[in-house]
């Protein structure tokens, strides 16, 4: 097995590789946490990092701008690439390995599995962005299988993504645990993300407005108000505020995402909107 400078991840970018590696840390008894992302790193994907690290012996990183999640009319072409400065993040955050496979390694010619969760993946953004979650599901079980982490971890900003994540690794008996981290926030209340850089400066200064919408009805909800009026009012404010379309934004159930009036369970109020081209989603708990 290579050595491990603390300062530079090890970059794999072939399968073999990555599982010598992986084998060797196995071997020396090891834990393995394994983070997915997409690149583009920013302070939110630094923070599951040193969560990794905080839980695990070793973090390995994955950076795989996943084609099959991307809709035809999405963003997939321009969504932000910059390896190298990931890279240079990474190493600075205390990350042990990165796997940046590209495409063809990913899908080799005749790929055809999907895997589908029912339900879960079908409403919010499921309803939006046909084949979104059965593209996340094939690709981060592929990730998983790659990488065999003990542990993963899924930041809660795409709270419908983690439980799609979580169902499919128990429908299918995948031996690792799924761990969700609570979502990082810009002082403003904007949660991190990838996207905001696509914000142009007046947009950004709006953008916290979703956040601050969901925390009032959140703080509503708890004190016993119930959902229909709240979600309709915070609608209205939120096209007021310039956000348009405004896909969604409702009280589902924290684990079957089935839609509630009242938090009896814990729950989660979701939304999606648009502000200019850029589409933001946020969730907070109930
Ligand atoms: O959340 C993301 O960045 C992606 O959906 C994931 C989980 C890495 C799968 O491509």
């Amino acid at each position: 097995m290579p050595p491990t400078d603390p300062a530079s991840p090890l970059h794999l970018t072939e399968l073999g590789p990555l599982r010598e590696a992986v084998a060797g840390w196995r071997r020396a008894g090891e834990s393995i946490v394994l983070v997915p992302t997409m690149g583009a790193l920013h302070p939110g994907h630094l923070a599951l990092v040193a969560h990794a690290k905080a839980i695990g012996r070793r973090a390995v990183v994955s950076i795989f701008v996943n084609p099959t999640q991307f809709g035809p009319s999405e963003d997939f072409s321009r969504y932000p690439r910059d390896v190298a400065a990931d890279l240079a993040l990474l190493a600075g955050a205390g990350a042990d390995a990165a796997w940046t496979p590209d495409v063809a390694a990913m899908y080799p010619q005749g790929f055809s599995t999907r895997i589908e969760v029912a339900g879960l993946g079908e409403g919010l953004c499921g309803a939006y962005r046909p084949g979104h979650f059965s593209g996340v599901a094939t690709v981060v079980t592929k990730l998983l299988n790659q990488v065999r982490p003990d542990i993963a971890l899924f930041g809660e900003k795409d709270f419908q993504q983690l439980q799609v994540i979580r169902r499919a690794v128990r429908d299918l008996d995948l031996a690792v645990e799924i761990r969700g981290v609570p979502t990082i926030r810009e002082a403003d209340g904007l949660a991190l993300s990838s996207r905001n850089r696509y914000l142009g400066p007046e947009e950004r200064l709006v953008a916290p407005r979703l956040q601050a919408v969901l925390a009032r009805i959140a703080a509503a909800l708890g004190e016993g108000a119930e959902a229909g009026r709240l979600l309709q009012e915070g609608i209205r404010e939120l096209e007021a505020a310039g956000f348009n379309p405004v896909q969604y934004l409702e009280l589902r159930d924290a684990e079957t995402l089935e839609r509630v009036e009242r938090p009896v369970r814990p729950a989660r109020l979701l939304a999606a909107a648009y502000l200019g081209r850029t589409r933001l989603i946020d969730n907070v708990a109930v």
